[in-house]
């Protein structure tokens, strides 16, 4: 696929939290191979190390620099940023995709998950869009890009520490786009459905029948596709992108739909309870 329409991020600083891996390091390639100086912000250093790898074997000219950092930790991320722009000049687009999902069933779920959720995927987000954007305000340029999720459209079943994160970032992005209308700094929120990457691995450890029954009808998509997505949004001036068809009349939808969508999910979460007991019993025939 042709990528010419990423054209404009040619020479732009673009940093990527959590992009180490899955969505951000997808995101991260396809802005390599467009010309963009990186900037890649995780914890684990040796995924960092990997991620510099697979990208300058890919894009062999790329300047990519990497930073670790906790994104919950405010003076990290200050750390993190004061390097990268000390090595590639001011950022010209932020991605804040480090994010954590922990699924399951509310009552077996930990407070310090919830905590830890908000941390992350809010916090985690709002301290360098506080350190990058009154910069790019002065500037009169820039972008940024919030990963959000579909489970920060609509809530869904198995995700209480982890929608109520996503949520934020929608009310963030939503009030600040209207403070930065005509400044010359865009917005860009992303609400990606179910992605084949090690987080969703991950959830898959915890998650509920409900919950897997739920999101399977939003399908599976590439973190290739999702990243072509999001630069594809940011190209079009899109504030909001929503891959796929059933995340886009999520999306614009909602509001009126929310009695059905309850509906229809409380029904899928029923049926998926069935099945499952249906096929414990079956196998305790078996096993007889
Ligand atoms: N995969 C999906 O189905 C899906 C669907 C909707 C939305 N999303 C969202 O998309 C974003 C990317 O997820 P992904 O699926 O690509 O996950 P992933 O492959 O697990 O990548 C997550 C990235 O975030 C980094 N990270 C996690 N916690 C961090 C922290 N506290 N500080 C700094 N970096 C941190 C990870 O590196 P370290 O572990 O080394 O820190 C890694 O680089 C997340 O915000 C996620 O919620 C994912």
């Amino acid at each position: 696929m042709s990528t010419a329409y990423l054209r404009f991020l040619g020479d732009q600083h673009v940093l990527i939290t959590g992009g180490s891996s899955g969505i951000g390091l997808a995101l991260a390639l396809q802005a390599a191979e467009a010309g963009a100086r990186l900037s890649l912000v995780a914890r684990d250093e040796g995924k960092l190390t990997a991620a510099r790898g697979a990208i300058l074997e890919k894009c062999p000219k790329a300047a990519v620099l990497t930073a670790t950092a906790d994104v919950a930790v405010q003076s990290a991320v200050l750390a993190a940023l004061t390097e990268a722009e000390r090595v590639h000049g001011p950022v010209d687009v932020l991605v804040t995709s480090a994010g954590v999902a922990q699924p399951g069933y509310f009552e077996e779920v930990p407070v310090a998950v919830f905590a830890r959720a908000m941390a992350v995927n809010y916090f985690g987000t709002l301290y360098p869009l506080k350190a990058l954007v009154p910069a790019m305000r002065q500037r009169g340029r820039g972008a940024v890009v919030l990963i959000s999720s579909g489970a920060g459209l609509c809530g869904i079943f198995g995700y209480t520490p982890y929608a109520p994160s996503k949520f934020a970032l929608r009310g963030l992005a939503e009030s600040l786009r209207a403070e930065l209308v005509g400044t010359g700094v865009r917005i860009v929120i992303v609400y990606p459905p179910d992605t084949l990457t090690p987080q969703l691995a991950a959830e898959n450890l915890t998650k509920p029948l409900e919950t897997r029954a739920i999101t399977a009808g939003a399908g599976l998509w590439t973190a290739e596709a999702v990243a072509r997505a999001t630069w594809e949004g940011l190209a079009r001036g899109r504030f909001s992108v929503t891959p796929g068809l059933p995340l886009s009349a999520l999306a614009w939808l909602h509001s009126v739909a929310a009695p059905i969508l309850r509906w229809s999910f409380d029904r899928t979460a029923r049926q998926a309870r069935v099945v499952a007991r249906a096929a414990t019993a079956e196998g305790g025939r078996r096993g007889r």
